[in-house]
């Protein structure tokens, strides 16, 4: 399938989709996505984690649809074990609509919506195994770290003056 070139944008606060069929959609994806990633380091799908992130009072979510279906979306919060700081839950494009326009516009839409916010650095964990994010999270300047608790697992993290002044993030702004 030849991808839409235009996506219909939205940003929703997680609470808004309690009892949704829109976040039954948003879990398929990313159950989708994640399994094999997830399976490949022995753990299953965080069903009821990942439920209690969406639907957090303090969750934004950015969302693409394309032909009324979702095709794409990431969601962040604060992060209560690190207060000050925001936590990137999730970040999903559907197979169908990876290599195109799509990632660089949710993106360009999180950046934006983070120049609204205080905080001091955006945190996030990455598998292991998930060569593409890694090298996703390396270009955006994300400082990596093993966990010792969770072998297998990175914690990500970047400064907010980082971020903001990444050459990625210029690029986005300008675009
Ligand atoms: C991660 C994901 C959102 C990226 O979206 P995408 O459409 O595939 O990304 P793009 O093709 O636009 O690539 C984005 C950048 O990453 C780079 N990249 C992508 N895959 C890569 C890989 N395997 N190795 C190295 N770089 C890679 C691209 O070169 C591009 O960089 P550039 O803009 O400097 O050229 C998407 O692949 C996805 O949903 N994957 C499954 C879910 C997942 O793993 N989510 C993250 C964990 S929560």
């Amino acid at each position: 399938m030849t991808p839409p070139r235009s996506y219909q944008i939205s940003i929703l606060r997680g609470e808004s989709l309690r009892d949704c069929p829109l976040a039954e959609e948003i879990l398929a994806l990313d159950r989708r996505n994640m399994e094999a990633t997830l399976r490949s380091a022995g753990r299953p799908f965080p069903e009821q984690r990942r439920r209690q992130t969406l639907f957090h009072p303090s969750n934004r979510i950015i969302i693409a649809r394309a032909g009324g279906a979702v095709a794409g979306y990431v969601d962040y919060l604060e992060y209560s074990s690190h207060p000050g700081d925001l936590y990137l839950s999730s970040v999903q494009i559907a197979a169908a609509h990876r290599g195109g326009t799509l990632f660089r516009a949710l993106l360009a839409q999180l950046l934006e919506d983070l120049e609204a916010r205080e905080f001091t650095a955006l945190r996030t964990h990455v598998q292991g195994s998930n060569a593409a994010m890694l090298a996703i999270a390396r270009k955006l300047g994300f400082t990596l770290r093993e966990r010792p608790d969770h072998p297998g697992t990175l914690d990500a993290s970047l400064g907010r003056e980082r971020l903001r002044s990444s050459r990625l993030a210029r690029r986005l702004r300008r675009a």
